[in-house]
């Protein structure tokens, strides 16, 4: 288990991707990154008055650590205003990770669906894991062509795109090109890694993992304010009887799709 500190992150750089509304942060960590994992998620405190907010690891290299942040709220609106040599507390990293779950299965591809945000644990778990031979197929789904930011891969991956407008790929849901690709096709031994707003996580498990009865591993998001299992406020339901709820902060954010409630109302 990874040791979890209150500590300080720099900001080294940052990039704006202005159209996507989505900034880059690269933080430098000493200590953190090299013990953070993909799939785990850091809480950054933006003002003294604020709550810390949660962002998933994009990637880690030696002391540098990277995030991508889409503005939403007044919390990321200030996080993406920040200058570089801004100091920030936070408490890193948190929860569980991609790699506890599948590394023993050796799967014969794994298949990351990525809607929006939800790409850096998917490419954070991919640059880590080219060294496996793994064979990763990729796909990205966005609402038009300029929400699309363009990711780095240490490797070639087969990458598809959707955008809801058809501006940019494939014209509809990243749920409607993964399973137009796969249609026809007996997908064996594969894994599915997911990622995104529970809508999009429902429509995939619903519509392609119960159809083709895959494995799939989902990272999830909801609402926090502790970050470490105390307060409760993260929690998602389950379908098992015995334990209706689990804390998104401590418990995953990565669980196997099979025992999500997918029926529930999240955001609560
Ligand atoms: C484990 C985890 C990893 C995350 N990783 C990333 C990431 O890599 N990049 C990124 O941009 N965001 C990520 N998020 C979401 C991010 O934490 C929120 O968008 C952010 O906290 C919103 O703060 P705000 O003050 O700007 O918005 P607020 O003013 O608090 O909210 C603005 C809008 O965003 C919605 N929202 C706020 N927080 C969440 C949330 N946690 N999940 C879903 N919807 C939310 C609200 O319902 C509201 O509609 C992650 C969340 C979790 C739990
Ligand atoms: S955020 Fe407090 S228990 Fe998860």
């Amino acid at each position: 288990m990874n040791k979890t500190a209150f500590t300080t992150a720099t900001i080294t750089d940052r990039k704006l991707y202005k159209n996507a509304g989505i900034c880059r942060l690269i933080l430098s960590f000493p200590g953190i990154s090299k013990l953070a994992k993909p799939g785990q998620f850091i809480m950054l405190k933006v003002t003294e008055d604020d709550f810390m907010l949660p962002f998933s690891i994009a990637s880690c290299r030696g002391s540098l650590m990277s995030i991508y942040v889409k503005i939403v709220g007044e919390g990321t609106r200030k996080l993406s205003r920040l200058k570089v040599d801004t100091e920030l507390q936070c408490l890193a990293p948190l929860g569980n990770d991609f790699g506890s779950m599948i590394y023993s299965k050796k799967p014969s591809e794994i298949i990351m669906v990525s809607g929006g945000i939800g790409f850096p644990p998917l490419l954070s778990f991919m640059n880590k894991n080219f060294k496996h031979g793994y064979k990763f197929s990729f796909f990205y789904g966005v609402r038009k062509n300029t929400d699309l930011v363009e990711l780095k891969f240490k490797r070639e991956v087969d990458k598809y795109i959707a955008s809801e407008d058809g501006s940019i790929g494939y014209k509809g849901t990243v749920i409607d090109l993964t399973k137009s690709r796969y249609k026809d096709t007996k997908i064996e031994n594969a894994i599915v890694l997911a990622c995104g707003n529970f809508k999009m996580l429902k429509a995939l498990y619903n519509e392609f993992i119960k159809v083709h009865a895959l494995q799939c591993f989902v990272s999830m998001e909801t609402r926090m304010a502790c970050g470490m299992g105390v307060c409760q406020g993260c929690v998602i339901k389950t379908n098992n009887e015995k334990i209706p709820y689990l804390r998104v902060c401590k418990d995953g954010p990565v669980f196997n799709a099979d025992i999500i409630d997918w029926d529930c109302n999240p955001m609560r």
